[in-house]
């Protein structure tokens, strides 16, 4: 047997910075989707079978029948990316496969979108570039394009894990007052040390000028913001999400900003992704879209490429992964 041969087979659903990449391709016999999209969910089917591990991404179901088709001998499913709302955890631990994804090194990265989608809606750049490009500007106006103080007004703050606290820490640096909603409340020292009150959902909703998304996508917080919601907040009210598509229902969305409810939109997820070009939510001038883009900068998605790379050699090598999200697998009894 060649050496090559005695690696584990594993397959990457796609093109990962060269930082996880190489140490992947080095260590393992590798079949690498190298196209700009997704595979098809027959080919996803086809090329999974028989390997030993899974580098996925987000845009690859990870459930059942991808288990089923795989095989038994799997041994790690490393996904590239914080969230994992993609990948059925439960039907992995049930198999014994742990799962791995890329908490913490995509922080600040995200939280930094976050905040300059929410700059950019408050002061409506891009209006104000395309008014530039087209010609109209003409004069100095008085009232021209006029949006919202960021200093002095309030951030209401959905999810205060790693990212949410990021953001508070942001709006801090901006002035602003800190409200947060979670299912969990921060110690009072975090409190203190963020200048973040807690509030219940209603009055985060009622009170912010600001709101910006940061939670898991679970089935609690699937249309999270509704039309109910929309109607609770302020008047003018600008809304952010960085977090998952499906937590805000965009109809409600386009209504409350369409009728002048609401003052703008940010939005680096959205449902469905991709979302195209004709979508009623990007005929409204106040909503800015971004292609989830939050953790995508150089040095962040080195970072995540470095740990999707360790997640899935420690899986194939039948280690412990650095950062399993279903750490219950380890406590498994050994099968018989
Ligand atoms: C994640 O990691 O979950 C982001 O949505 C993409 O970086």
């Amino acid at each position: 047997m060649t050496e090559a041969a005695g690696r584990p087979r594993v397959l990457v659903t796609r093109r990962i910075p060269d930082a996880g990449l190489e140490r992947v391709l080095a260590a393992t016999r590798a079949d690498l989707w190298d196209d700009e999209l997704p595979p098809p969910r027959d080919e996803l089917l086809r090329r999974v079978a028989g390997v030993d591990g899974l580098l996925s991404l987000l845009t690859d179901q990870v459930d059942d029948e991808l288990l089923d088709a795989a095989g038994p001998q799997l041994k790690v499913v490393s996904n590239f990316a914080v969230g994992f709302d993609n990948v059925d955890v439960p039907a992995c631990t049930a198999r014994g496969i742990p799962v791995g994804n890329t908490p913490g090194v995509l922080t600040e990265t995200t939280a930094d979108l976050a905040f300059a989608l929410l700059m950019a809606v408050a002061r409506r750049l891009t209006e104000g570039y395309d008014y530039v490009r087209a010609d109209r500007w003409l004069t100095w106006g008085p009232m021209l394009l006029m949006g919202s103080d960021i200093h002095g007004g309030t951030l209401g703050i959905v999810g205060f894990g790693r990212i949410g606290r990021e953001m508070a820490k942001r709006g801090s640096g901006f002035g602003m007052r800190i409200l947060y909603h979670d299912v969990q409340r921060a110690t009072a020292e975090d409190e203190a040390a963020l200048r973040a009150e807690p509030a219940g959902l209603e009055t985060l909703l009622a009170e912010s000028d600001f709101i910006s998304l940061h939670t898991n996508l679970s089935p609690e917080t699937q249309h999270l913001l509704d039309a109910a919601a929309f109607r609770r907040m302020k008047r003018g009210a600008i809304v952010i999400n960085t977090s998952r598509g499906p937590v805000i229902d965009h109809d409600a969305l386009a209504e409350a900003l369409r009728s002048g409810h609401l003052g703008g939109a940010g939005l680096d997820v959205t449902e469905p992704e991709p979302m195209r070009a004709d979508h009623p939510l990007l005929s409204l001038p106040n909503c800015l879209v971004v292609p989830h883009i939050a953790s995508a900068s150089h040095a962040t998605r080195a970072r995540m490429a470095e740990m999707a790379a360790d997640n899935l050699l420690a899986g194939v090598a039948g280690e412990r992964l650095p950062t399993p999200v279903n750490p219950e697998v380890y406590d498994r009894p050994p099968a018989a």
